[in-house]
């Protein structure tokens, strides 16, 4: 008897998930956001073609000296670009967005098992942005993340339906790891760090978040995911095909990022911008809602270990460039944003990280 109360109460609190009740066709008073930060007619504006798209194809060969020289110019002026020519195949891209896909269409009772609200679980589908029950207004998205490396240690926690769900997002994100690791290579190279600057703890891990935003009745007046910067060091999202959503703030607009198949979205975390001594931007971005159609994304977050130490790098601090922030450990930087998030203050994150100059 105890089983069943238990996990009816579980299926009651799995109501949170806006793909529960979305089909309802209503948008509650909850998720309607204050007039000064909900998206208004700029929920339809088209997507962008300025955010630079950066061909890799060319990084071991002669086109190495361009290629970094876009990065750091696309780095330093927008924080985002995408990459084409990767490295990772078509069809890997498009098998793992499908599997992510289907794992947000099964039903509710094939999902319960890794539904959760509790901020300490590591891999879990859930609704808040920090604390469903606290928070004013939700977010129009349900989330599932996890953590992927070391793959073998917590794959035992991931969904085991879609069937091919663990396959396919293991060799993904391996893979997008590689991927990361090359492209944070060629950032060192630009910055002039030397090689294996970021080859450590420094981007020890990596998240893989989820997000599903269902179809909405009204998206000028709610929000995927409000405007933020990503508190990891550098992430790389996937993008579905032909479904805007995503877009960064830049020079006091909103541009769209447009979806460019089999593309990936590379961004400048604070953690980058950090260790760049304010060279590289982190930019400020937002997802909105459609009303035709369901979004997902897939963004993978690198990220330093939590006892990792983080500082500008000794190399670009002089008497001309001061240092701008102190050094820390990412575990308190990471608890600072996330009640930074909570009090919808994200924007001054960095405030007590910043030093005097
Ligand atoms: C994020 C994010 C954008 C998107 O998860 O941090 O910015 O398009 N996602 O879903
Ligand atoms: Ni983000």
């Amino acid at each position: 008897m105890d089983v069943i109360v238990g996990s009816e109460s579980h299926l009651e609190q799995m109501e949170k998930l806006v793909s529960s009740w979305y089909k309802d066709g209503t948008l509650p008073e909850s998720f309607i956001w204050p007039p000064d930060s909900r998206p208004g007619k700029l929920a339809a504006a088209p997507s962008c073609k300025n955010i630079p798209v950066i061909d890799l194809g060319g990084a071991e060969g002669g086109d190495h000296t361009y290629i970094i020289h876009q990065i750091l110019e696309a780095s330093q002026e927008f924080g985002f670009f995408q990459v084409i020519n990767h490295g990772i195949s078509d069809t890997l891209l498009s098998d793992t967005m499908s599997v992510l896909k289907e794992f947000f269409e099964l039903p509710l009772e094939d999902k319960a098992s890794v539904y959760s609200e509790d901020p300490q679980k590591s891999c879990k589908l859930f609704s808040s942005s920090v604390n469903y029950d606290a928070e004013d207004v939700h977010l129009w998205r349900d989330v599932l993340r996890h953590p992927c490396h070391p793959l073998v240690e917590c794959l035992q926690d991931w969904p085991q339906q879609p069937s091919r769900y663990r396959e396919l997002v293991g060799t993904c994100s391996t893979q997008v790891k590689k991927l990361a690791l090359n492209v944070l290579e060629l950032i060192s190279e630009g910055l002039g760090l030397g090689t294996g600057y970021f080859r450590n703890e420094l981007s020890q891990n990596l998240i893989l978040s989820v997000n599903h935003y269902p179809p909405c009745p009204d998206p000028s007046l709610t929000l995927g995911l409000t405007k933020h910067c990503d508190p990891n060091l550098i992430t790389i999202l996937m993008q579905e095909d032909h479904v805007n959503g995503l877009q960064v703030f830049k020079d006091g607009e909103w541009m769209g990022v447009e979806p460019i198949s089999h593309a990936l979205v590379v961004n400048i975390g604070y953690q980058l911008h950090i260790i760049s001594n304010g060279k590289l931007k982190s930019s400020e971005h937002r997802a909105v809602t459609n009303p035709c159609n369901a979004r997902t994304s897939a963004g993978f977050f690198v990220a330093p270990s939590y006892v990792c130490v983080v500082e500008p790098a000794r190399a670009l601090v002089s008497a001309s460039n001061p240092q701008l922030y102190k050094s820390f450990q990412y575990e308190e930087f990471l608890r600072n944003f996330n009640t930074m998030v909570f009090e919808g203050k994200s924007e001054f994150a960095m405030e007590s990280f910043k030093l005097q100059t």
